[in-house]
């Protein structure tokens, strides 16, 4: 009787572990990436599609580590709480690395440069970031943007849920100026004449992609993943296709 029930529980042990093997084996195991998806030429929708370099880069590092990508697009200012209570992996967002932003995740290698620019009507009488003293600026929530906003001189800040809500109000003189990223601001002043970018940048900064503390195995594979795309000059295919040199 004994050994019975001693074989029926090896059994079921076996039972049990053979379940769990299989299934991270059956479906491949799923990477959820954590994106705000209004910020072209980094990640925007196209019809139910969420597309750019960010996007694309996380694409093959899913297939370099046999994962399949799942793309949630979210509040920006959600991101980083998504990311740390593992309800997403990775966090690709155009993400600047910020010491403050360290405390909360870990940042992958930086896999592009950036900057944050000033973007102004064409009829705008400023020139530098010093003349922004004083006025109103638009930025998107939480972004570096809205951190170096706050440090102006008397400015208000009017802070909005996606940049292209501040771009709007910019084109309706409800704001006299918008803090953002190079790129995205390329984008928006291509599509607006009346859009102008100052040439001055306000600060140089490098986008990565953002982990949880405790999943330091799955960063050290990205860190692998990105060296590998470097190096064979993947990631800058990407960038060229979204941004063409001048
Ligand atoms: N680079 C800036 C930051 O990290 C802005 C990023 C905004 N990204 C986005 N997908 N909306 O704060």
């Amino acid at each position: 009787m004994k050994r019975t029930i001693s074989v029926v529980l090896v059994l079921c042990l076996a039972m049990g572990l053979c379940a769990c093997a299989s299934s991270g084996s059956g479906s491949s195991k799923k990477l959820v990436m954590a994106t705000n998806a209004a910020f072209p030429p980094y990640e925007s929708v196209e019809g139910n599609e969420i597309v750019g370099i960010d996007a694309d880069i996380a694409k093959l590092i899913a297939d370099d580590l046999g994962m399949e990508l799942v793309i949630e697009d979210m509040a920006f200012d959600s991101i980083i709480a998504a990311v740390q209570t593992g309800k997403a992996d990775i966090a690709m967002a155009g993400l600047t690395i910020t010491e403050d932003r360290k405390q909360n995740i870990n940042f992958s290698d930086p896999y592009t440069e950036a900057a944050q620019v000033i973007l102004v009507k064409t009829t705008s009488s400023v020139q530098t970031p010093d003349d922004l003293e004083g006025l109103s600026i638009g930025v998107q929530i939480g972004t570096t943007g809205d951190i170096y906003a706050a440090d102006i001189a008397g400015a208000t800040i009017e802070r909005y849920s996606k940049y292209f809500e501040a771009v709007n109000a910019l084109l309706q003189d409800k704001i006299d100026a918008v803090i953002v990223d190079r790129e995205p601001a390329k984008v928006f002043e291509s599509e607006n004449p009346d859009l102008k970018i100052i040439d001055d940048e306000f600060t140089v900064e490098e986008y990565a992609i953002g982990v949880a503390k405790e999943n330091t195995e799955l960063l050290d594979n990205i860190n692998a993943s990105l060296k590998k795309l470097k190096e064979s000059g993947k990631i800058d295919e990407i960038i060229g296709k979204y941004i063409k040199a001048e």
